[in-house]
């Protein structure tokens, strides 16, 4: 039995004899030598296959080897300054393992042919440095909240009743009645807290989001925490001190995979070292008006293009807090002092990539949560299950949702969000 090993730990191992075993990334060749560049999930190194050590029928097979056909290799490791990683394999033996007949992708294609070759697009190595950072932040995502003893919890995919607004519900038939896809797990996540305290999830949420924007999908995965005993302030704490974890542990493990995205990292580091600054939504205006020339009027949501300006300003994410009530949602706890906002956070990621984070601390009243229900046009019996957290023992608690696929874009410094997730859906994409 042959040792095969990684890439990546040939190149470690520099010299003497090796076997490994991937895929073409690039090949070419003469009448006496070729040249394959391998790839596994590692790295890519260059072979060199010469006729006149494997020879004429060998060879022969070697010719024919075309992008993407996969193989195994044994031969010699050496330095090799002009190969594209560093070193370089002489051949000794290698076996076609599975052939590959002119791969589709090819050179300069537009982004829609590479999203309907999607299954083989994931192969490219942007997409795989990608893909590995959102393992390195979905891991890193469970290792802190799990550190601080939280527990994690999971709730339905199938509900009965909307929490984000109706316009993004998806509809599913469900024997016969019209229910939804979840847009969070907050409802159900609310009376959890009863029994657990401190909870997390890692979940897909789902969003009919009519809006063909660079940071909206269909389907996202929803990393939302939800703890009780809070205070506004501790729901802030939470988010940015994850963000700071988040980032510091790509750091650490994926340097390599930056550098192949290009991202330029010295624009990742304050996040780990500054203070995120914290602004009131009425303060944000007044910087808006001061140092961005925008005038908002007192009441309107933020929009894409004010976060941007906003965000701009600084080189962490920033928290904008105490939104007016009637741009949030129904569960928000009213300011203290102040009952035209509400104790809501949106985080703002720098370099334009939006809202990664939205949370509040939870409306405990429960006579004003009817009200904002009534307000809204739902029907207050729906939503009973729900109130019974405020009846019987309710505690002050908050929480907060962030979409990974967003911080996954900022992090990677992605042109879109439909390359943070291996198969993304949107309005006009459910295929492949
Ligand atoms: O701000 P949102 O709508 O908040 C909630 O759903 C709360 N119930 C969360 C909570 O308190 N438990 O969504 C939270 C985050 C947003 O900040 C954004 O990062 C992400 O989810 N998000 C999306 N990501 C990708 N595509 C979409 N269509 C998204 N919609 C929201
Ligand atoms: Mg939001």
């Amino acid at each position: 039995m042959t040792d095969y090993l990684s890439i990546k730990q040939v190149m470690e191992q520099g010299s003497g004899e090796v076997a490994i075993r991937g895929w073409v990334y690039r090949e070419r060749g003469s009448k006496k030598l070729k040249f394959i560049v391998l790839r596994d999930s590692t790295n890519i190194i260059q072979c060199v296959i010469a006729r006149d050590d494997i020879g004429d029928e060998k060879f022969g097979i070697a010719d024919k080897i075309q992008i993407e056909a996969s193989m195994e290799i044994q031969g010699t490791i050496k330095k090799e300054d002009r190969a594209p990683t560093g070193y370089e394999i002489l051949v000794k033996d290698f076996r076609l393992v599975g052939e590959s007949d002119k791969f589709p992708i090819t050179k300069d294609q537009s982004v829609e042919f590479l999203a309907d070759k999607r299954h083989l697009w994931l192969r490219s190595r942007k997409m795989t440095a990608i893909l590995k950072i959102r393992s390195t932040l979905f891991g890193a995502y469970h290792d802190y909240f799990r550190g601080q003893g939280f527990y994690e919890y999971q709730s339905p995919i199938f509900q009965g009743i909307q929490c984000e607004g109706g316009s993004t519900l998806f509809e599913v038939n469900y024997f016969g009645k019209p229910i939804y896809l979840a847009q969070t797990w907050q409802l159900y996540a609310e009376p959890a807290i009863f029994s657990l305290e401190k909870i997390y999830t890692l979940a897909p949420s789902f969003r009919a989001e009519r809006s063909k924007t660079s940071r909206h999908l269909t389907e996202y995965w929803h990393a939302e925490m939800e703890v009780a005993w809070s205070n506004f302030r501790m729901i802030q704490d939470y988010g940015e001190g994850l963000l700071k974890h988040l980032v510091k542990t790509v750091l650490e493990k994926n340097k390599a995979e930056l550098e192949i995205l290009g991202r330029d990292i010295t624009k990742l580091q304050p996040t780990i070292e500054k203070p995120f600054p914290r602004m009131t939504y009425t303060e944000a205006l007044k910087i808006l008006k001061e140092k961005c020339d925008m005038e908002v009027e007192w009441g309107k949501d933020l929009r894409t293009i004010e976060e941007d300006k906003i965000s701009q300003l600084y080189d962490t994410p920033i928290i904008i807090t105490d939104y007016p009530k009637v741009v949030k949602a129904f569960y928000m706890k009213e300011t203290e002092g102040n009952p035209d906002t509400v104790q809501g956070c949106d985080f703002i990621a720098p370099d334009g990539y939006g809202e990664i984070i939205g949370g509040s601390q939870r409306e405990d009243n429960i006579d004003k949560i009817k009200e904002n229900l009534v307000a809204m046009g739902e029907k207050i019996e729906n939503y009973e299950f729900y109130l019974d957290t405020r009846r019987w023992g309710s505690v002050p608690h908050g929480g907060f949702g962030l979409g990974m696929e967003r911080v996954i874009s900022w992090i990677c410094g992605l042109d879109t969000i439909k390359d943070a997730i291996p198969f993304p859906r949107t309005m006009t994409r459910y295929t492949p």
